[in-house]
């Protein structure tokens, strides 16, 4: 592969060409940054939720679910923070009538300058033997001179973007030269504040009608449900309540196919903390979620945390779980401890007390919130592009295979007779009713044994279960593992030990 591009389209590509993404409406030309899981996206994201779930309902004695409306009541969103300040700075260019997010495109300097330095560390790596990677970036002389410019410019833009200073934005833009990849033009409009929240009317007629949003997190149906569940959960604080569900964002920059979507799907998780705790249980729910990660068997290099240094007003600790996209490292979960913030807004505006009774101490009090959040289109993005991979084999052909986790892979195993005659067929449909109350399998009897193996190789399916003549003799199957592509011979009782 080329490079990075080449390897992300790649990627999308074989998305749709094998049923898992397609463009929403395509046939209507599509809508931008709106997609649609094919059938085998829907088996992958349905297990990747499963995952979750599990790691998190399951496995967790004092965490419960909910499933709560997409539409809330609107006052919701005020007391949240969303309708004053869930927004975006954007800019146009003037030339190309293109919109950015100003943001967006300071970050995407900064990358362009650390893609500079990435380049330099690798030339130099394959020049020197027992290259001290540390070293060189602290005496080189321009690696050192621009990562002096990215400190410089991160530190002026954390400060804007703290200080909402929109004007500074734009002349940062301007300061740093950059150009609207379209028109080529640094011929900018100011920068505008725009709100990310969709809104329609509920009731039949518009006029009166309250207008209402579409939730941009699954996070305030759970606030809003803290003492439902936990009166009628008799739940004793440190508890969480998990969700999944639809969030929708009007994103200006959509881009990178389902990193940035407009409908998209979160997996939440809501801990209530005792005041004083919350920072103790911040550093727990790091380490659960990066071992959630890396239990997937995914390169833990892949993995890096990104600690927040200007906080949100509300929080008092927050950190990202970043993963290695093919377009580099970038936000794939945040972990946040958000004080008893949105719990004391829900109290002031809505007039109902949400406290907790806490037998042990004998106090009353608001409780303190970490969160854990993260997007079931990343993660499903993160797992694929991971899997993907392009072989070239030792008889010189290439194959494409999906080298999924195991317990993500869609189909679990393909049943595949060697040939349409001689009761193999029969054989393969018996070891198909065997095999479907645990898994999902394929049957499949198309064409030459290889091709079919190429076929389940690049949907990521673990196993190929072969019936040839030897089976109808001692009713043993071959299995053939994707990865290695490895055969032995199995006896068919064996079949489900084997999978698991
Ligand atoms: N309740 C906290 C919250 O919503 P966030 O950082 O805005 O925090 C959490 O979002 C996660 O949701 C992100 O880490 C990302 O995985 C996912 N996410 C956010 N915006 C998204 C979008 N436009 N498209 C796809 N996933 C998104």
């Amino acid at each position: 592969m080329a490079n990075n591009e080449d390897l992300f389209k790649a990627i999308i590509s074989h998305a749709k060409e094998y049923g898992f993404i397609f463009p929403s409406s395509e046939i209507y030309d599509g809508l931008s940054a709106v997609y649609d899981y094919g059938q085998y996206g829907v088996e992958l994201k349905n297990n990747i939720k499963q995952y979750w779930w599990k790691a998190m309902v399951q496995y967790h004695e004092n965490i419960v679910g909910i499933d709560s409306a997409i539409f809330m009541h609107p006052t919701i969103w005020k007391a949240s923070g969303h309708v004053d300040a869930f927004n975006d700075p954007l800019i146009d260019n003037k030339d190309s009538k293109k919109r950015y997010r100003a943001d967006v495109l300071i970050e995407d300097h900064i990358q362009k300058i650390e893609d500079k330095i990435n380049k330099e560390v690798e030339k130099a790596k394959k020049r020197f033997e027992n290259f001290d990677e540390a070293l060189f970036r602290q005496t080189n002389p321009r690696v050192v001179e621009n990562q002096k410019k990215i400190d410089d410019i991160t530190a002026k833009y954390a400060e804007l973007m703290q200080n909402n200073d929109l004007a500074g934005l734009k002349q940062l833009i301007l300061d740093l030269e950059i150009a609207c990849p379209i028109s080529g033009t640094r011929n900018w409009t100011d920068v505008r504040q725009f709100n990310l929240m969709f809104s329609t009317q509920m009731g039949s007629v518009a006029e009166g009608a309250d207008t209402i949003y579409l939730r941009p997190e699954t996070a305030q149906g759970i606030f809003v449900n803290f003492l439902n569940v936990q009166k009628t959960g008799r739940m004793k604080i440190p508890f969480g309540i998990a969700q999944i569900g639809k969030a929708f964002r009007n994103e200006i920059v959509a881009r990178q196919f389902i990193f940035r979507m407009r409908e998209f799907e979160q997996m939440e998780m809501q801990f209530f903390v005792r005041p004083g705790e919350e920072l103790k249980w911040f550093e727990y729910w790091k380490k659960e979620r990066i071992e959630w990660h890396k239990s997937l068997g995914i390169d833990p290099e892949n993995y890096r945390f990104h600690d927040h240094e200007k906080l949100a007003h509300y929080a008092n600790a927050a950190t990202d779980i970043e993963f290695k996209f093919p377009f580099g490292f970038k936000e794939l979960e945040g972990i946040h401890s958000r004080t008893n913030y949105d719990l004391s807004r829900h109290e002031e505006f809505s007039g109902k007390k949400l406290r907790y009774f806490d037998p042990e101490t004998n106090e009353s009090y608001v409780p303190y919130v970490v969160e854990t959040s993260i997007g079931v289109d990343r993660m499903f993005l993160a797992v694929f592009s991971n899997a993907y991979c392009e072989e070239t084999l030792e008889d010189g052909s290439t194959r494409v295979v999906l080298r999924l986790p195991a317990q993500l892979a869609p189909v679990k195993a393909a049943v595949l007779p060697l040939v349409k005659k001689d009761g193999m067929p029969e054989k393969a449909r018996e070891i198909m009713d065997i095999l479907k109350p645990h898994y999902l399998c394929q049957y499949d009897e198309k064409d030459a044994i290889g091709r079919r193996y190429r076929r389940q190789d690049a949907i990521g399916t673990p196993y190929c279960i072969t019936i040839d003549n030897q089976t109808m003799e001692d009713n043993t199957v071959t299995i053939r593992e994707r990865d290695s592509m490895q055969q032995y011979r199995v006896a068919i009782d064996e079949i489900i030990n084997k999978i698991r």
